[in-house]
């Protein structure tokens, strides 16, 4: 009982920490593209993905929930070839 409240716990205080995680951009050979990380973030249907414009314009999630396959998906519907996932 107690293990399971500590496991439930320890993630929320490890979502402190701004890069922490899991991130990604739309990105391929001619750069990176911010709107469309952005607009990918905000399409993913999960709430925890979060754009960072004040940080290095990658789309995170703190429990490392973000799809790195469903993003690159997003981002060639914006004509983007590929993403940058990093964590
Ligand atoms: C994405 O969601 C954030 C937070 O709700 C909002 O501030 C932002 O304007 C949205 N961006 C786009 C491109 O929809």
């Amino acid at each position: 009982m107690r293990f399971s409240i500590v496991a439930l716990v320890a993630p929320l205080l490890l979502a402190g920490s701004a890069l922490a995680g899991y991130n990604c951009k739309c990105q391929d050979f001619r750069g990176q593209f911010n709107e469309y990380t952005e607009n990918c973030c905000n399409q993913s249907g999960n709430i925890l993905n979060t754009y960072h414009g004040d940080q290095v314009h990658q789309c995170s999630n703190p429990f490392g929930g973000l799809d790195s396959g469903a993003f690159v998906q997003c981002c060639q519907r914006y004509g983007i070839n590929d993403a940058f996932c990093w964590q």
